[in-house]
């Protein structure tokens, strides 16, 4: 058993309890590497920003769990050398499909996980969340539960509808399973095409795609029936359209990629939501350095060249995020 305690992590309890106090949101940034990692530590140690480590199964099968347990440990190490006195960074298991992979991440230094009982019906998304809960809190680790379905691909979960959080149901929930935060669907979906050019407007002025708007009236509901609870937002990516248009630019192919307008996440951040997942935008930003130096420089082939140009983008996102989308700077 490997405790995160020993490692240098904190669960999200004391996070979220001063987010939703303070008006803002701890970002939930997904990584699978060395430079997204490097990215996210530089750019929250920097900001003084709380940070949330975010492993899907797949990024943990990709980089190896004992790996990836030495890797956060050296994450608080490398936040402390660059001058962060008391990191405050979280490991979090994103989107955990079963008791035994919630476990083996608690038994293996996460500080945090989510069961995503989503898809299941509701009775047995009850039990099992209840089930990891019960181990969890033995090791004071927090953990996410899931109400709503998101249009999109949730990990192995497939969904091609999304149906909003039924905030009846959100009382229940909370209370049977005693899980310490709770992801709802408002309209969110994860990866770079979130809506279709059918689903958006045009803006006459600048023609550009406009989304529909997120539900937030079930935001509201949801707050109402559970006062002061930490609310999760997933699919939070704004697919920024530098990014898209230099991937195209340089030899990629994303048509039409739509992701959700900045000006929703602020207001997001501002209420009961104190975490905010983003994977997609940290791809893009990745994709987009490495392409432009494949295209303009073809005859480097030094990794380095390439990584070091997409990790110094990755910080940029980061810290914007941080700075003018959550509002987290400062609150560590
Ligand atoms: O919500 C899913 C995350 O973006 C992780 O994606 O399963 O491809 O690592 P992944
Ligand atoms: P994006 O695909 O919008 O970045 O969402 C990531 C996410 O929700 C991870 O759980
Ligand atoms: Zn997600």
């Amino acid at each position: 058993m490997v405790s995160y305690k020993d490692l240098g992590l904190v669960n999200t309890r004391e996070m979220f309890a001063k987010a939703i106090e303070g008006g803002y949101a701890v970002p939930a940034f997904n990584f699978n590497n060395m430079e997204q990692l490097q990215a996210i530590i530089k750019a929250a140690a920097e900001e003084k920003s709380p940070v949330i480590l975010q492993v899907s199964k797949g990024a943990r099968n990709y980089a190896n769990a004992t790996l990836l347990r030495y890797m956060a440990q050296g994450a608080v190490a490398y936040a402390k050398e660059l001058g962060w006195e008391n990191p405050q960074i979280c490991l979090h298991l994103d989107h955990g499909d079963s008791f035994e992979l919630c476990k083996s991440c608690i038994d293996n230094g996460f500080s945090s996980v989510m069961i995503d009982g989503s898809h299941l019906p509701y009775e047995e998304n009850v039990a099992l969340t209840k089930q990891v809960v019960d181990y969890a809190h033995q090791f004071d680790v927090t953990v996410e539960g899931e109400l709503g379905v998101l249009a999109g691909v949730e990990d192995e979960v497939s969904s091609d509808h999304h149906t909003y959080t039924d905030p009846e149901e959100v009382i229940d929930f909370a209370t049977r399973t005693g899980c310490d935060s709770l992801a709802i669907s408002i309209g969110t979906s994860h990866g770079a095409y979130k809506f279709t050019p059918e689903q958006c407007t045009r803006d006459p002025k600048t023609g550009k795609l406009v989304p529909p708007p997120l539900a937030f009236e079930v935001l509201d509901a949801v707050m109402e029936k559970l006062p002061g609870f930490p609310i999760v937002l997933h699919g939070s990516s704004s697919v920024p359209q530098e990014y898209v248009d230099t991937i195209n630019k340089f030899g990629g192919k994303l048509p039409d990629a739509i992701g959700i307008p900045e000006e929703e996440l602020r207001k997001a951040a501002k209420s009961a939501v104190c975490k905010i997942n983003i994977d997609s935008d940290s791809r893009l930003a990745m994709t987009a350095a490495v392409r432009e130096v494949f295209a303009t420089k073809p005859g480097e082939f030094d990794p380095r060249k390439y990584l070091g140009p997409a990790r110094d983008e990755m910080e940029r996102l980061y810290k914007h995020k941080i700075e003018n989308v959550l509002g987290s700077n400062g609150k560590a």
